[in-house]
């Protein structure tokens, strides 16, 4: 374990970046050569084990772009290489997208604070996460249901998972193709109304994702904490109040027996397409005792679903749209297996998590700090020296 700190070491030091006074990591120099927003917040993770200073150092990179209304975007370019394997997109604005990604801001502040418990440092970035959060509750719910919108699968942080086939018009089969550009004709009618989130929602792309929603309720109850360390009683209560109506939000409309699903349309409609995000919710402590053993049990456990040789699988072996090599359709991600392993700690299944653990550093010992990984062989796949591999040392 000692080399493989080492080496996580070297990793994030390799990808690290300097501009404009700002220091930030690259998620993989070859195939991302930008700043990405959740990508960023588990290098603060991984990063904070090291050096609460470079942590810091990613956070404050990240909010330096904070748009007036409270959103972060989901890429920030700082400096465009001339020879790039990543595609060309403009997403709206010249330096950054405009787009956002999963709030996992106020859970990688509370884990900097752990560490060092420097109050002063919470307290400098205490206003650009209220805005962030305010951002979501305020422009991402215009139904007043509790529960936040994205505007594209994009912003799930998994772009081509099969949870937006149906939203999206597109069969289970497909290729990757298909599916980027079936996303792009969505960037063009976000761009032609504006990013205007309630009519973008309404009009072209209406999910409830349950990812995003628990990493919206985890986010809110740390950043609650936050609150209360600061001596804000308002916000405290406000935003611990938020999380719990989004976590009655999702037991309401998107739990069926036993399994959360993320919902479409304005009516709600359930997306029954079997995800690692079924898991999600243990993340948040959104399932009671019975509710996630069954989890364990029925899904996680199951050879025809999850529990292949290098787990977890982001997409059910039994579902048509599994793809071992498919990007979101198939293969193990890190950070996937980390949301799991911590949500499989929050209900005590300490054995679990640990197996899932030492699956994860074979994985890296095996193949690499690749992107994602076959999940009946093992295999790298996708892009190289590619951070996210880096969470395992926070699987502790
Ligand atoms: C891919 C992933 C996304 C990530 C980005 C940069 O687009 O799907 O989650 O943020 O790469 O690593």
């Amino acid at each position: 374990m000692q080399d493989l700190n080492k080496k996580v070491q070297e990793l994030m030091l390799s990808n690290r970046k300097h501009k404009d006074g700002y220091q930030y990591t690259l998620p993989s120099p070859d195939s991302y050569p930008y700043q990405w927003l959740w990508d960023s917040c588990f290098h603060a993770i991984i990063l904070n084990h090291f050096s609460s200073t470079d942590a810091k150092k990613e956070i404050l990179s990240l909010v330096a772009r904070q748009f007036d209304n409270g959103m972060i975007p989901h890429m920030i370019y700082w400096q465009r290489p001339s020879e790039t394997n990543f595609p060309k997109v403009e997403w709206g604005k010249e330096n950054t997208s405009s787009l956002t990604q999963p709030p996992m801001l106020a859970y990688a502040v509370w884990q900097i604070y752990q560490k060092d418990k420097d109050l002063k440092f919470v307290k400098s970035v205490y206003p650009n996460l209220y805005h962030f959060y305010k951002y979501f509750l305020s422009e991402r719910d215009p139904h007043e249901k509790n529960l936040i919108g994205i505007l594209n699968p994009d912003e799930s942080g998994e772009d081509n998972s099969p949870r937006f086939d149906k939203p999206l018009g597109l069969p289970p089969k497909q290729t990757l193709k298909e599916n980027t550009k079936r996303r792009f004709k969505l960037i063009e009618q976000n761009i032609d109304c504006k990013f205007d989130a309630p009519f973008c929602m309404r009009n072209f792309f209406w999910v409830k994702d349950v990812p995003f929603n628990s990493i919206m309720v985890e986010n809110l109850s740390l950043l609650s904490e936050i609150a209360k360390k600061l001596g804000n009683k308002d916000d405290a209560v406000y935003f611990m109040n938020c999380a719990n109506s989004i976590s009655l939000a999702m037991r309401d409309l998107m739990l069926e027996d036993g399994i959360f699903w993320s919902t479409c349309g304005e009516d709600y409609k359930k997306i029954k397409v079997k995800t690692w995000a079924i898991f999600a919710p243990l993340f948040a402590k959104i399932v009671s005792q019975k509710e996630a053993k069954e989890l364990v049990d029925k899904h996680l456990l199951n050879k025809s679903e999850f529990w292949t040789d290098f787990p977890v699988p982001t997409t059910s072996l039994d579902e048509p749209s599994f793809d071992e090599a498919g990007f979101w359709r198939g293969p193990t991600w890190m950070a996937t297996n980390w949301f799991i392993y911590k949500g499989l700690q929050n209900y005590g299944f300490e054995d679990l998590a640990q197996e899932i653990k030492q699956s994860s550093i074979s994985l890296i010992q095996k193949s690499g700090f690749r992107e994602q990984f076959n999940p009946l062989t093992g295999e790298g796949q996708g892009a190289r020296n590619f951070t996210w591999g880096g969470l395992i040392i926070d699987m502790t």
